[in-house]
């Protein structure tokens, strides 16, 4: 029987640092047929180790219709993530999966689409993003929004400008340097009734204090409770839906029923949000 938790054997492609603290790894499966035939769908997650140094769950940020290769864009938090930023192109990591829900693409279709970002939280959004950027005709309108401590922080800023081009971007800092010129302040005061149409779908991605405030102001803005979903972090071990360790109340884990949960689902979960 074959180990479900034996990692695949993967390469470092490409790194590129996006900010201070966080870098872009394009990521190669070794083995070609297993390359073949791994797919993963918008949302989705992967659990990433190095030898010595542990594992833990990173999203997808690449287009999922990229075949070659796969990207994730990494926080530097503690002993494992340190260690990824000293690996060079060509070291070896593991990973195994893809876990998780992912999107529905069926929920979205023929919907105006608000992406709403904190953070690192661009990260797992930028697969519907550029998948977005190649395949236009696949989506409807889509609306970024997208807030950080300040400019410095701010991910995939070389992109902006294409994307840019197919969709409408809104950024926000909270604390504004000499050269910033947009807009200043928190995510949500970003969403007003001129932005944000009653029936758009929206999905939200970043520290769980920016979900509840930003909740708040989408229901206020007429989205139903089915039509808002936010992406949980929970610390995670298994990623398979065995260990426990990310249950929510009602028998529900994030690493298999998740990390994408509508408000709806959660909403009555005093541990959800
Ligand atoms: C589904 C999912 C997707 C994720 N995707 C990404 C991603 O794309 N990029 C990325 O950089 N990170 C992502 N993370 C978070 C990443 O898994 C953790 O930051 C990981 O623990 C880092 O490992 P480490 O050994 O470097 O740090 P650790 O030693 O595990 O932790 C360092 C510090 O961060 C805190 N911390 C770590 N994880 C969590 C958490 N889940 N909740 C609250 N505090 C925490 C710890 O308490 C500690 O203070 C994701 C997590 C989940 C569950
Ligand atoms: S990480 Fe083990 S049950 Fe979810």
């Amino acid at each position: 029987m074959k180990n479900q938790y034996e990692p695949i054997s993967t390469s470092i492609v490409k790194i590129e640092t996006l900010s201070p603290i966080n870098k872009l790894f394009t990521l190669q499966i070794k083995d070609e047929q297993t390359r073949n035939v791994f797919k993963f769908r918008h949302g989705q997650f992967f659990i990433l180790s190095v030898p010595g140094f542990g594992e833990a769950p990173f999203g997808f940020c690449s287009s999922p219709t990229i075949k070659e290769t796969f990207q994730v864009s990494v926080d530097k938090r503690g002993s494992l993530t340190s260690k990824l930023f000293e690996l060079k192109v060509s070291d070896g990591i593991g990973i195994r999966g893809p876990y998780g829900n992912g999107f529905d693409r069926k929920k979205i279709k023929n919907r105006n689409l608000v992406l709403i970002a904190g953070g690192c939280g661009l990260s797992p959004l930028r697969t519907i993003i550029q998948d977005a950027n190649l395949h236009p005709d696949k989506f409807q309108n889509i609306q970024i929004f997208y807030g950080c401590r300040n400019s410095e922080l701010l991910s995939f800023k070389k992109d902006y400008k294409k994307w840019s081009k197919n969709m409408e971007m809104n950024l926000t800092v909270d604390t504004p340097d000499k050269t910033w010129s947009d807009n200043v302040g928190v995510v949500t005061d970003l969403l007003t009734p001129e932005k944000i149409k009653k029936d758009a779908v929206a999905i939200l991605v970043g520290p769980p204090i920016m979900y509840k405030f930003v909740i708040q102001k989408l229901i206020a803005l007429g989205l139903s409770d089915d039509d808002i979903y936010v992406s949980l972090e929970r610390r995670m071990h298994c990623g398979i839906g065995i260990c426990q360790h990310c249950a929510l109340v009602g028998g529900k884990y994030v690493c298999t029923d998740g990390p994408l949960f509508s408000y709806a689902e959660i909403k009555d979960k005093p541990e959800g949000i």
